[in-house]
């Protein structure tokens, strides 16, 4: 038996200014999208926004449902608007910011576990690392060159093509 030890590394800003610009405009996007969330559940509005490999932006935010489990987290709302909109174009990076009603968020507020999978699956389907930019309503920025580190062991398409299944 022997003990593996995960490490990883990112980096953690003080501002806004610290990102190259292009991503700068990627955070604001996703501070646009919190305007957009519907959570009146939670009262925990959450903005994503997605910068393409052409340059475009899309922007996502939460929705919620009174039957919790169809609600959906801004950054499904992102993937599924870029698949519907802009189908075939590999994703850069994604931002993630948020706000809560009664509560200032000065930490980073990072993918659910279900996001980090469907964000994998972009990864995979394109063949390209996709980059996190995470903030609060303020406060420090988390910058992540490759969303797979957020999610190690990870389940993936070659998983179940190592199982012998013909179907993938
Ligand atoms: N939420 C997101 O949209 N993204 C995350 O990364 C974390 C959580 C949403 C889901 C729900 O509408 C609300 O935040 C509270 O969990």
């Amino acid at each position: 038996m022997k003990e593996i030890k995960l490490t990883i590394f990112y980096k953690e800003l003080n501002s806004e200014n610290e990102l190259p610009a292009s991503f700068q405009q990627l955070l604001k996007s996703a501070k646009e999208a919190i305007n957009d969330s519907y959570a009146p559940y939670s009262n925990f509005n959450v903005g994503a926004a997605a910068l393409l490999e052409n340059g475009i932006i899309v922007k996502g935010s939460n929705q919620e449902n009174a039957s919790s489990p169809a609600g959906i987290c801004a950054e499904g709302v992102t993937l599924s608007a870029v698949s519907a909109f802009h189908p075939n174009i590999p994703i850069v990076a994604l931002a993630v910011s948020a706000k809560a009603k009664n509560s200032e968020l000065s930490n980073p507020v990072a993918p659910c576990g279900l996001c980090r999978q469907a964000i994998l699956e972009y990864d995979y389907r394109f063949q390209r690392n996709i980059q996190l930019i995470l903030q609060g309503s303020s406060g420090k920025i988390i910058w992540i060159d490759d969303a797979k580190k957020l999610l190690p062991l990870y389940f993936g398409k070659d998983d179940i093509k190592a199982s012998g299944s013909t179907n993938f």
